[in-house]
């Protein structure tokens, strides 16, 4: 990675004398950038181009070489990769069309055979090339003139990537890097990122990603990533439905996004909603020094905005000062009698453009004042060039002391401050929320640092799980009868209700005794999975008479739903009794691996699709802030004077689950449908466990 960022020599092969063309712009770029180490063009017809000799191939310079740029259209790849393996370039660009983004996957597949037989790596093909402020190295055919600076680009999207190099002059951002990854036939994101992290110019990352390949590594590095450097991501496009394993019948509650979204939020990326954002985002993060603690103070002149920048702080997670006593003391000079030192602070509509000043510099100086937004519309007497040179001052004076973000409202004049102030990298936004937005992105990227590391299943007994699962997968089957798996959930630790299966009548009648009434009875049978539709299943049995007449109909339906079925007897079950019922679970995602889910559960799981994903093996932290995301939370919290639920218990649960198909590759599907969770300190009872898994699968770990 250390040769692709800073490369002692840089071959650009299909280098050109034509100024149309994409090797003349690349090696352009390269002399232009500033580029410290050499530049070979290779052209076979070609003596010199750009004051650069050129070379019939890389095969003919002398020199070290450890990036070669490709830029021959693509029936010539093949013999140019081949001969770059055998000068010993370790790095290939290649910029050309035409692989597997059309359907060339075989070709496409060839170029990275015979890359990894000479050792070499390839980023793309199909991409613009790669930046590097390390080495001033502008390895592109955009338009050049990338400044240096602390943020890094990722991009999937080549055409997206190059307009970002034009963003980038307009918002002044300076770059550390700019790689397209194209088609991601060898390096990915994952292998930048691990760069990345290590390289001393770059502050911030941000990502543009269209479609995730080897997610689960993605996900591990990012998740190590964050702790050091904020990352920033926009994902384009809904990823094709089919992500959670489709055995499931939660499955259809998953759509890709939604994983895709909850993943990005556990690993602590910081997720955009559109470029604009992302690019507040990574400037500000950039440039911001760490708050030194989480209080915010909003001084506004306008009391309405100042609530609307409230609410934005809500939205975006950023909390406030609230120490009535010192807001009044630190505002006193400049607080007119009608105005407020609540926080948000309002000067009014009267306040001097100094007073203003005065305000924001009290902030500055108070030690339990953490960060400031500082709001202003415009008045009658605003008067634009005095008050850009008073926020261009107050900028000076915060940068590298605390956070500080400005929202300006009004008419041309303002407009016209915003635009001159931002081409000088003030943090300065027409639109509160646009303002708070970037200061609510710094404070969640600080919070990663304390993110709780994973933990094992060293407490669970895998081997009884394994001997189960190899058991049932000789017997040719994708899944696991109510007795084995609540051997499973024994295994794991998990209180599942005591049940009995019984072979005869007789012996039904004498399992509900021990157990004790009342109970609960289901058809047990490898032929039927969804007993309920079978009439398999008899409820609340009260005492010896009920369980005959229901036995006997059990039976009966069973027989009459599948003439064929194979019925090995009944299932006779403690009788839960009811909790608020959730589901918990672990799906297999194509993309993610296994993915831990967390909902309201029992009838209203697919009506209210009320559920949170995250990355399994979830952490204790990482299952309470799951079950804290859901919509029906304050149903755990306990509604109309009921206690709080026994929410460490269900958390308990969550983590199991997500260790168990973490640590057992082979499950595909695991979930507990319903989960009663009981008042807080009465635990909670699993009602149900399917858990179907694929016996082809071998045991891999990451
Ligand atoms: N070794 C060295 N030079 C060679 C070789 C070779 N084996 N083969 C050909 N060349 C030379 C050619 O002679 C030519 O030089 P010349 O102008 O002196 O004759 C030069 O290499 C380029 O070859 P051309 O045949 O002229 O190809 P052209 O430049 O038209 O196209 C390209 C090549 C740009 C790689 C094209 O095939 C392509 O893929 N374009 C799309 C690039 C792209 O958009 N990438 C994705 C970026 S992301 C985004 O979407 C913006």
């Amino acid at each position: 990675m250390q040769r692709l960022f800073a490369p002692r020599g840089v071959a650009v092969i299909g280098a050109s004398t034509n100024s149309a063309k994409i090797g003349f712009r690349v090696v352009k770029n390269i002399i232009d950038g500033g580029y410290g180490g050499s530049v070979y063009p290779i052209n076979p017809k070609a003596d010199e181009i750009l004051g650069q000799a050129a070379y019939p191939s890389v095969e003919a310079v002398e020199e070290m070489i450890d990036l070669g740029i490709v830029a021959v259209p693509a029936a010539h790849v093949l013999p140019v990769v081949a001969s770059c393996g055998r000068k010993g370039i370790a790095n290939l660009v290649i910029l050309t069309s035409g692989f597997s983004e059309v359907g060339k996957t075989e070709e496409e597949r060839c170029i990275v055979e015979v890359a990894r037989e000479s050792g070499v790596r390839i980023l793309g093909p199909n991409v613009f090339g790669i930046y590097s402020a390390a080495a001033s190295l502008d390895a592109t055919f955009g338009p050049g003139g990338i400044a240096p600076g602390g943020v890094a680009i990722v991009t999937q999207s080549g055409a997206l990537g190059i307009a970002m190099i034009g963003k980038t002059a307009s918002e002044s951002l300076g770059l550390s890097a700019l790689v397209s990854v194209g088609n991601k036939s060898d390096l990915g994101e994952a292998d930048l990122l691990e760069y990345l992290v290590a390289d001393e110019l770059t502050r911030v990352v941000l990502l543009y990603i269209e479609g995730v390949k080897d997610g689960e590594r993605l996900v591990r590095t990012l998740s190590q990533v964050t702790r050091k450097k904020p990352v920033v991501v926009i994902k384009s496009g809904r990823s094709k439905r089919g992500a959670m394993a489709a055995a499931s019948h939660t499955g259809s509650l998953a759509g890709a996004d939604a994983v895709f979204d909850d993943l990005m939020r556990e690993a602590g990326v910081l997720r955009a909603r559109s470029v604009q954002e992302a690019f507040d985002w990574v400037r500000f993060l950039s440039d911001a020094p760490t708050p030194q603690g989480d209080e915010a103070v909003i001084v506004t002149n306008g009391g309405g905005i100042g609530v609307l920048a409230t609410d934005a702080c809500e939205e975006y997670g950023v909390q406030l000062f609230d120490e009535q006593g010192e807001l009044a003391e630190a505002f006193k000079g400049v607080m007119p009698d009608f105005g407020s030192s609540k926080n948000p602070v309002d000067l009014t509509g009267q306040a001097t453009a100094s007073d203003y000043a005065e305000a924001l510099e009290a902030v500055l100086e108070h030690s339990g004042m953490h960060s400031a937004i500082a709001l202003y519309c415009e008045t009658a007497t605003s008067q634009a060039d005095q008050f850009e040179g008073l926020l261009r001052d107050v900028y000076a004076r915060y940068r590298g002391r605390k956070p500080i973000v400005f929202s300006l409202f009004g008419g041309r004049t303002m407009a016209d401050v915003i635009r001159t102030l931002r081409a000088e990298g003030v943090p300065v936004y027409g639109d509160v929320y646009e303002a708070v937005s970037p200061l609510g992105a710094l404070y969640r990227a600080g919070r990663n640092e304390d993110r709780p590391g994973r933990e094992s299943a060293d407490d669970m007994d895998l081997a009884t799980v394994r001997r189960i699962l190899t058991a049932a997968g000789r017997e040719g089957r994708g899944f696991l009868l109510a007795d084995e798996a609540a051997e499973v959930a024994g295994a794991i630790g998990l209180s599942l209700p005591q049940s009995r299966v019984a072979r005869t009548l007789k012996d039904a009648v004498a399992a509900a005794q021990m157990i004790g009434y009342p109970v609960v009875m289901k058809i047990v049978s490898r032929d039927i999975i969804h007993k309920s539709d079978a009439g398999g299943v008899a409820l609340d049995l009260q005492d010896d008479a009920e369980l005959i007449d229901a036995y006997q109909a059990l039976i009966r339906n069973a027989k009459a739903y599948k003439p064929s079925a194979v019925i090995t007897g009944v299932e006779v079950a403690e009788m839960i009794r009811p909790g608020v019922e959730t589901i918990v679970g672990v799906s297999r995602d194509p993309a993610f691996g296994p993915v831990a889910m967390f909902g309201l559960g029992g009838i209203y799981v697919e009506v209210m699709k009320d559920v949170a994903f995250r990355a399994a093996p979830v952490s204790r932290r990482t299952a309470h802030e799951m079950i804290a995301s859901i919509r029906s939370y304050p149903l755990l919290l306990g509604v109309r004077g009921e206690g709080r639920k026994d929410i460490d218990a269900a958390a308990r649960v969550l983590r199991k689950l997500s260790l168990l198909a973490d640590a057992c590759r082979e499950i595909s599907d695991i979930e507990v449908n319903p989960l009663a969770v009981y008042d807080h300190g009465e635990g909670v009872r699993a009602v149900d466990v399917r858990i179907l898994f694929d016996p082809q699968e071998e045991v891999k770990r990451p």
